[in-house]
């Protein structure tokens, strides 16, 4: 902690300037970054997030200048990232008295994490309000921003949301407040959005309708700097870039069916990308021409190719379909490989290889994980013989997920 610095009456910055190159997310942060802490010093002291976990003792030692840490009533955790609950262990080790506040969902993430499991928690959700004596919090869920359990804080009487990474910026700085910024931050401001946040435009932008009526003064989050000039434009920014765009995006759904399970799964993704308000169009690739399916490619956006598996291998014209691809640039286009089976699904694999080996945006689940942190969204699809209630469930978060892709505008 360099020094006391103070958000408004009671309200301090008590986090951590890291200066390295920090290795986040595959990349390195060569600016480095803050994890902003806050205390405010109210009749119930109250600390909303932690330090980077490699911070925690230093965080605590520092802390103990400002408050007996004995006196501290609640520690609130928003996101259980390490980053910012990672100083959790060693305060709750000293502060014995405090409560911890967090999502229901952040509870037994936190016990685990911090071998928690004998500490008074209290669980919040939408609406929910803590009086700490002397200032009132209130508690908004902002589930998968960027993970499930994240909440944002706001403080009533000073008007300030804290919202852990949402709003943040990873620069370090000495300076803490966007008034003081020696250079302009908009632009590690964006490109914090579309690392972090844009992969979840669908939740931010029901996290803006969320907070769209608070008063707020002061955006307090917990990476880089604290926006107090031109707040809304800042929150302009993540609507904007959330939004959905208005160009009307086609799909396309082929596939080759033996029973009538794939084409069930293809009726299914149709239904569900109309639902999404998403042009889509359907063709059985042994019932259509080669020249028709074609050109359907050429105007679609997106493309679901779906076999049945016969002897280990795809059926009808699929095949005949896919060797095509690589004649045409399909640079901007998404695709997808699906279909049913009984035994073990080649089919959908060797659609897979196809895919792969064209210049198609291919969808598949270990990327998904590597640049969005999302575990549930399954590509490709591989539903065992008809799809039940919870296939339907796996087929609608991808049509989700494909949606989000298509209409999103950066
Ligand atoms: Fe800054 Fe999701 O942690």
């Amino acid at each position: 902690m360099e020094k006391n610095i103070m958000l408004n009456e009671n309200i301090f910055w008590v986090g951590k300037v890291d200066n390295r190159d920090v290795p986040f997310h595959r990349l390195t942060l060569t600016k480095g970054t803050t994890y902003n802490s806050y205390l405010l010093m109210t009749e119930k002291p109250t600390i909303i997030d932690t330090v980077d976990i490699s911070f925690g003792r230093e965080f605590v030692e520092n802390l103990q200048s400002l408050i007996e840490l004995e006196k501290i009533k609640y520690i609130v955790i928003n996101h259980t990232e390490p980053d910012h609950s990672g100083g959790l262990g060693s305060l709750a080790a000293k502060a014995k008295n405090a409560v911890i506040v967090c999502s229901k969902l952040a509870v037994d993430e936190l016990k685990e994490m911090y071998k928690l499991h004998n500490r008074e928690f209290l669980v919040v959700g939408d609406g929910d309000i803590l009086d700490i004596g002397g200032k009132t919090l209130s508690f908004i869920e902002t589930p998968f921003l960027h993970t499930e359990e994240t909440m944002i804080t706001y403080c009533i009487e000073d008007k300030i949301l804290f919202p852990c990474d949402i709003f943040s910026t990873h620069v370090a700085n000495n300076e803490y407040f966007n008034d003081l910024a020696k250079s302009d931050i908009i632009e590690d401001y964006i490109g914090y959005y579309k690392l972090i946040m844009h992969p979840h435009r669908r939740y931010v932008q029901n996290m803006i309708k969320k907070i769209k009526t608070l008063d707020i003064k002061i955006i307090a989050p917990s990476h880089g700097f604290i926006l107090r000039d031109n707040v809304q434009n800042f929150i302009d920014i993540y609507d904007n870039m959330s939004k959905d765009s208005e160009v009307s995006k086609k799909v396309l759904v082929l596939y080759s069916t033996m029973t009538g399970s794939t084409k069930k799964i293809a009726n299914i993704l149709v239904e569900k990308f109309q639902e999404q308000n998403i042009n889509s169009k359907i063709l059985d690739v042994n019932k259509s021409t080669k020249e028709e399916v074609m050109k359907a490619i050429n105007e679609a956006d997106a493309i679901f190719f779906g076999s049945s598996t016969r002897y280990a291998d795809m059926i009808g014209n699929m095949e005949e379909i896919l060797k095509n691809l690589n004649n045409l640039n399909l640079e901007d286009k998404i695709g997808a490989a699906f279909g049913s089976y009984g035994w073990s699904g080649e089919a959908v694999e060797v659609v897979q290889d196809y895919l792969k080996k064209s210049n198609i945006k291919l969808l598949n689940t270990s990327d998904i994980i590597k640049s969005t942190g999302m575990i549930d969204i399954e590509f490709p699809l591989r539903i065992r013989f008809s799809p039940k209630e919870n296939e339907i469930k796996r087929i609608e978060g991808a049509v989700r997920f494909t949606t989000d892709l298509l209409l999103s505008v950066i």
